[in-house]
């Protein structure tokens, strides 16, 4: 199990342990135990991800655009990796081109990487999983026929592409433990950078996120959420 140290250069600056945990349905995540924060549900890694950014993200947004020939999708933290692992294969499962870009500040440690088991949980190889991590930040990598990478290292404050996608996943740490990424001004950063009729999903369903949401313009749904979750949020930038 691995157990070291991370600088992660918020706000205050402070050093978080982190160690490998197995959630619900067998896959693996990191925990920030400091922060009693996890990367994804304790309920299920991949439960979560084909829930909430997947069925009422990805296939939400194709089952309202089927002619729509090309996506392009913002991650709120990219991590593991483990969202673009399943969009990747979901873009060559279903033939449809997809440009992803994964904004993260801190990128997962190699050793951490190697600990996670999402290739055999989700019964794929290892190609398409390595070639994720291994490719340089800072550039499109075409990592599959239907499957563009960017990998941009900066602060989701940062962000200033405008009409740029049409899918967010926003999957930032709770409120609880990074409540400065749940405000207005992150929500505005994220309305001003979908295209007209853009979606954003997130596992939160907390009132205050939905309010700082709908002040920026967003027409806002609650979904029942994932395993262990009795909500999640849909909003769409509806124009
Ligand atoms: C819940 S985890 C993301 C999980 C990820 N989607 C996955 O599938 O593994 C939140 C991520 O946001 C990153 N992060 C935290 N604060 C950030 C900030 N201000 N700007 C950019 N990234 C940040 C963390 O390093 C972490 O990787």
């Amino acid at each position: 199990m691995l157990d070291q140290f991370l600088e992660l250069r918020s706000s205050s600056s402070i050093s978080l342990k982190r160690k490998i945990i197995t959630t619900g349905d067998g896959s693996k995540t990191i925990q920030i135990e400091e922060w009693n924060e996890q990367y994804h549900s304790l309920h299920g890694a991949i439960n979560e991800a084909n829930h909430v950014f997947i069925k009422h993200g990805l296939i939400f947004f194709i089952e309202s655009f089927p002619n729509i020939k090309s996506i392009d999708i913002l991650e709120i933290g990219f991590g593991t990796g483990l969202n673009a692992l399943i969009t990747l294969l979901k873009a060559e499962a279903l033939n449809l081109d997809i440009n992803y870009v994964g904004v993260e500040a801190y990128p997962v440690h190699q050793d951490e990487i190697k600990q996670l088991n999402y290739v055999n949980q989700l019964s794929t190889n290892d190609t398409a999983f390595s070639k994720l991590h291994e490719c340089s930040w800072e550039s499109v990598h075409k990592l599959t026929p239907h499957f563009t990478l960017l990998k941009q290292q900066k602060l989701f404050s940062e962000i200033n592409q405008k009409m740029a996608f049409n899918l967010i996943y926003f999957d930032a740490f709770g409120a609880r433990v990074q409540p400065e990424l749940w405000t207005e001004s992150i929500f505005k950063i994220m309305y001003d950078g979908l295209k007209e009729n853009g979606v954003l999903v997130t596992y939160s369903a907390k009132g205050s996120v939905r309010r700082a949401m709908q002040a920026v313009g967003f027409f806002v749904e609650r979904l029942p959420g994932p395993p262990g979750k009795r909500e999640m949020l849909r909003a769409q930038k509806r124009v």
